[in-house]
């Protein structure tokens, strides 16, 4: 069996958020089952391609609309533990960032068509592709319906939705710069008067996969307008929660962290990276420490965070810790709240992976008091590392903890992303801080919790052996 997955990101080639670190562990996790899985991805211009070989292995023109793109497939010299191509196109995909261009439409048609026609032009064609979010939505849809591809149509493909908000819409006086298709299939790209390409795969994939079964439930009634349609496709859908990559996610290797750490030795391991992170931010390294790492966007309930935090460091003796980026406005506000608390709360904007290690080994508690959160792996990450998660009840955050006052619980959990619901937990955690015993003794539960990927990666495998005819 041979599965090319094809995604917008990679860790750690290219991540903005978990889709790279998914995309960048579950092929190793299969590849180590026995099956053959690969990775192509865009060729960005950043500091993992600057200073690694490549081959290039294919080349060839591609049209969109009335503009042609020269582009190549180069292949990681680099062994990952999966062979990974990236499509390089002049013009279009050879910049820094991954998206948020003005023409990320055209970019990831481009990549598209890029990756279709090296797949149609290959000897060896792959027995199943897995697209992974709206970058990759056009491909189901153009290897049924364009004629070109009419070679590919048999080969199945899995979609895997990791964030139906975004959804990569646009308007219908772009379509010529799709290749040429069946016109009586249009209809397929259409949601809602636009060509939209998560609605066009989620229509024409072979099957539909979700990061967390109670994400596909959630997804019947709150899909950013997809409802009705994944309601419609739901005989077709299954949910697959995500693990962690815990070779890369390993207190007792991690060289990120100030000193490594065991179950057994969970206690002064922490300790060390805590009193480094009280140090670098003037907390009180005696006071129990809430963080949270993250995009500070609405989703993420990020919005609240300025009330929340105030009201809790009011009302607590603790310290809060932020390391993310996003809206600008709660960037601001979390900024502007340092003044009112200092020596207890530090919002540091931006993203460092360093920090980010840091962070989930010297933290007491990690919040998660996200809107919509279809996995969410911070929570699996905090749990390896022996932080107590405080998550919100929805999608993978509902499928992976269980609140202390449940039987068989370790994490603190609310029902809605409100000040009031936050600040409760909060609280709680305080509280349970202070009862060390037991706080230490559910930190060892956290850690001892198995979230690797093995049992998933087995899933997606049992899938695929369900589509191959
Ligand atoms: C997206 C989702 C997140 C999920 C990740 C990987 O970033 O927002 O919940 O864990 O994809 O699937």
């Amino acid at each position: 069996m041979n599965i090319l997955n094809i995604s917008a990101e990679c860790f750690p080639i290219a991540k903005v958020g978990g889709l790279a670190d998914v995309v960048g562990a579950l092929p190793k996790y299969q590849n180590n089952s026995g099956i053959s899985a690969k990775v192509i991805m865009p060729y960005y211009v950043n500091s993992f391609t600057k200073s690694n070989a490549f081959d290039a292995i294919f080349k060839n023109k591609l049209t969109l609309g009335t503009k042609v793109f020269k582009f190549q497939i180069l292949q990681l010299k680099r062994d990952l533990g999966y062979p990974v191509y990236m499509v390089k196109i002049k013009g279009l995909l050879d910049r820094e960032q991954v998206y948020s261009y003005e023409d990320d439409t055209e970019r990831f048609l481009a990549f598209q068509i890029a990756v279709l026609d090296w797949v149609l032009a290959s000897k060896v064609k792959p027995t199943l592709i897995h697209c992974h979010d709206h970058h990759t939505g056009f491909v189901p849809f153009m290897m049924s319906h364009a004629k070109k591809y009419k070679a590919l149509k048999e080969i199945p493909t899995v979609l895997t939705i990791h964030n139906a908000q975004y959804q990569g819409q646009f308007g219908f006086e772009k379509v010529n710069y799709l290749p040429d298709f069946d016109s009586s299939k249009k209809g397929l790209l259409n949601w809602d008067g636009q060509i939209n390409p998560l609605a066009a795969a989620i229509k024409c994939a072979w099957h539909i996969t979700t990061v967390s079964p109670s994400y596909l439930k959630e997804l019947s009634k709150k899909a950013n307008g997809l409802e009705s349609l994944l309601l419609n496709e739901k005989s077709k859908s299954t949910g697959i929660l995500n693990g962690i990559d815990d070779k890369v996610w390993d207190p007792e290797k991690d060289a990120l962290i100030s000193k490594n750490y065991s179950v057994k030795t969970v206690q002064s391991g922490k300790k060390v990276s805590k009193n480094k992170l009280c140090k670098q931010f003037g907390f009180d390294k005696n006071k129990p420490l809430f963080s949270f790492i993250g995009r500070l966007v609405y989703e993420k309930g990020a919005n609240l965070f300025p009330d929340i935090f105030y009201k809790a460091l009011l009302n607590n003796d603790i310290s809060i810790l932020v390391l993310g980026s996003g809206d600008k406005k709660v960037e601001a506000n979390l900024k502007a709240l340092e003044a009112h608390f200092k020596g207890k709360y530090n919002a540091f904007i931006g993203y460092d992976e360093n920090l980010a290690h840091e962070i989930y080994a010297g933290s007491d508690f990690l919040l998660m008091p996200s809107r919509v959160e279809p996995c969410g792996l911070n929570q699996m990450y905090a749990l390896r590392y022996g932080t107590i998660p405080i998550v919100r009840r929805v999608g993978g955050l509902k499928d992976t903890i269980i609140d202390i006052g449940d039987k068989g619980g370790f994490g603190i959990c609310h029902e809605e992303t409100t000040v009031k619901d936050v600040c409760f937990s909060i609280e709680r955690g305080a509280l349970f801080y202070e009862n060390q015993k037991e706080f230490r003794k559910i930190r060892k539960k956290c850690m001892k919790i198995d979230h690797s990927w093995d049992k998933s990666a087995q899933k997606y495998i049992s899938l695929y052996k369900s589509l191959i005819p």
